[in-house]
């Protein structure tokens, strides 16, 4: 992927203005209570009953700043975010089973919770240049699937 001066400059400065704590945790629960059946790769976090209990689950809080970890790894490897994902992956498929739709389910998530929170500011370049960047993840992510 080839990625223009002003894309790089929006992708990181979005990056770098994100609150890990917030944004993962939310995207996550957003993502589990928008689109319920990704819930049943996470049987072992417990209660997901309601959107409340979702909200206030520490598992899924925990589980979304690992995701948000893993974004912040392809932020610092843009040119080579597939290689930097093949173990990735090759987790999500050969182990966790996880049906690849529901990657661009959680990054549209990721995108609603990030635009809620830079406002003005995720103007519609910024939005363009970040969605290219999670379409690259998602396809890194879906690399290890036959
Ligand atoms: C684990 C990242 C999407 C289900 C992980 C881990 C990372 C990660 C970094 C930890 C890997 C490790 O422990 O070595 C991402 C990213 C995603 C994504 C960046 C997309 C933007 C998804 C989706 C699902 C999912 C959509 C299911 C609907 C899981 C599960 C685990 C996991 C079940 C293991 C959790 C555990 O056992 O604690 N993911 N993931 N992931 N992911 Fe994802």
């Amino acid at each position: 992927v080839a990625w223009t001066d002003a894309e790089r400059n929006a992708i990181t400065s979005v990056f770098a203005k994100l609150n890990p704590d917030v944004v993962g945790p939310n995207a996550l629960a957003r993502c589990l209570i928008v689109y319920p059946w990704t819930q049943r790769y996470f049987s072992k976090f417990g209660n997901l009953y309601s959107a409340e209990t979702i909200l206030g689950n520490p598992m899924v809080a925990a589980h979304g700043k690992v995701v948000f970890g893993g974004l912040e790894m392809a932020v610092k490897n843009l040119d080579d975010i597939k290689k930097t994902f093949a173990p990735l992956s090759e987790l999500h498929s050969e182990k966790l089973h996880v049906d690849p739709d529901n990657f661009r389910l959680l990054a549209d998530c990721l995108t609603l919770v990030i635009a809620g929170q830079m406002g003005a500011a995720f103007t519609p370049e910024v939005q363009a240049a970040w969605q290219k960047f999670l379409a690259v993840v998602v396809s890194a992510l879906c690399r290890q699937y036959y």
